[in-house]
Formats: C-alpha cells, structure tokens, sequence
C-alpha cells in the first residue's frame, strides 16, 4: 500500500456512505463498508486504492471479525444508517431495538474496537453522519430515527471530550438527501421524488473532507448542511 491514509466507511456501498468513499479515494485507502460483498464490490473496483469492509453491523460477533482484520486506521467514516417511522402506539420493541442496534450501538461498538488504532495514527478522527433529525423532536411518527439519531449525539458529544487531543470527533447533520433512503422516505409519504429539491450526497462528502483536512490543532464539532428548499 502506497502512501495513503486509511479511512473506514460504513455504509459505503449506497448513497451518502458511497459519496464520502468516492471522493476520499481520490488520495485516501477506503475501505467500503456495507453488508454484502455484491454491494460493495462495484465501489471498491472504481477505486484506486481501496478494499471491501463487509458485515451486518447488526451482527456484533461479525463486527469484530472484521474489525480484528484492520491493521492501522486514520479515520472511521460512520454512514451506515436505517430510517424507521411509525407511531409509538405501532412500534415494536424488535423494531426499535434494531434500528438503535444499527445506528448507535454499533456506532459505539465499532467505535471502541477501533480507537486504539485511531489513536496510534496521531490523527485519528470518527466522523458520524447524523441528521436535523438529531436536533428535532415532537414531530408524530419520529420516536425511532429522531430517537436514535439522538443518542448519537449524545455519543459523539461524549466521546469528542473523552478523545479531546487524541482523536478528533466530527458530527454532520444533513438534512434530506439524494438516497435510496430519501427516496424511500418520500415515497412512504406519498409524495413526488424531486431529487433537485435534496442536498447531493457529494455535498456532504465534501463536508467529510473538509472536517478530516481540518488543521491539526482544530476540529470541526458540528456541522448543519440543509436544502435550500424546505417543504
Ligand atoms: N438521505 C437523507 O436524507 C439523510 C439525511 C440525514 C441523515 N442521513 C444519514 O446519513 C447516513 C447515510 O444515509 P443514506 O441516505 O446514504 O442511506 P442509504 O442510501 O439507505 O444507505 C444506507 C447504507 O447503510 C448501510 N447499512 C444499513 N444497515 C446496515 C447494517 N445493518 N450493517 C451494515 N451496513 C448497513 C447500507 O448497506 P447495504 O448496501 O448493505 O444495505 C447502505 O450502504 C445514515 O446514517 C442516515 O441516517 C441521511
């Protein structure tokens, strides 16, 4: 392997997590996250130097196996993400179990295999992808992602002042975005895709850039990027 610094994303087969891989690998060592070797294949062929990164982060004892096999680490990239509505007279526990199990417990978990190598690089830095929705609350039919995407602030709050000068934290609250996710989102509310009206996902990769560009002796916390329309 050349040069290059080594980032992990996860979520780097789709959307946002996609982005952020693409334009990391301009100059960096990607390796692309996400749960079937099928998904994450095509990513890593368009890359110059990159590698698959493949497990259900659902699944703790398939994280750490492929967490055990990373051997050094500057910067862990989380995207991977599930969105969830529903009212909570409707939710299930397994329902809100698995999409806090995906978008902060595995955070966290993946976090604490792989702090020792973000610290050892000098220039570690965790970058989570977060939402608007991290902020709001008390809109009907938001208790499971609003909730989730809470918590993860909480973590990434928490743990920029427990790694405060040994690894950097980064949290990024995009708003709609292009994504299957997105597309997923509006349809569920019976409304036209317009992907125009949406933050391109490469507008958010360029903010992941520019988080892990930061000069060394600063960090960029929290960082808000919205459409322009809001409907
Ligand atoms: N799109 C938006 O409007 C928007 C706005 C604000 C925040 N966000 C956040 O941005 C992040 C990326 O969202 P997106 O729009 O890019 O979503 P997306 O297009 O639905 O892609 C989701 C990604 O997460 C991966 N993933 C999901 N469950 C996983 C699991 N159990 N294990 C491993 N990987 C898993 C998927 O991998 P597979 O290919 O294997 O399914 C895929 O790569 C999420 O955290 C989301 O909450 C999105």
């Amino acid at each position: 392997m050349s040069q290059r610094r080594v980032a992990l994303v996860t979520g780097g087969s789709r959307g946002i997590g996609r982005a952020i891989a693409q334009d990391l690998g301009r100059d960096w060592h990607v390796l692309v996250g996400g749960r079937t070797s099928a998904a994450v294949a095509p990513v890593v062929a368009s890359l110059p130097s990159a590698e698959p990164f493949v497990c259900d982060l659902a699944d703790e004892e398939a994280t750490a196996l492929a967490a055990r096999r990373i051997s050094h680490l500057d910067a862990l990239v989380h995207s991977a993400g599930i969105a969830l509505g529903g009212h909570v007279a409707d939710l299930t526990r397994d329902q809100l179990r698995h999409i806090f199990e995906v978008n902060v417990i595995a955070v966290a978990d993946l976090t604490r295999l792989l702090l020792p190598l973000l610290r050892a690089s000098g220039d570690g830095h965790v970058v989570a992808l977060n939402s608007g929705s991290g902020f709001a609350s008390g809109q009907p039919g938001s208790t499971a992602y609003n909730g989730s995407k809470h918590a993860l602030r909480v973590l990434t709050d928490a743990l920029r002042e427990e790694e405060r000068g040994r690894v950097r934290v980064t949290s990024i609250h995009p708003g709609r975005t292009d994504s299957d996710m997105q597309r997923q989102l509006q349809a569920t509310s019976g409304r036209d895709y317009r992907a125009e009206d949406f933050v391109r996902p490469e507008t958010v990769a360029a903010l992941v850039r520019t988080a892990l560009e930061t000069s060394p002796e600063a960090q960029l916390e929290t960082l808000s990027v919205r459409p322009v329309v809001t409907s």
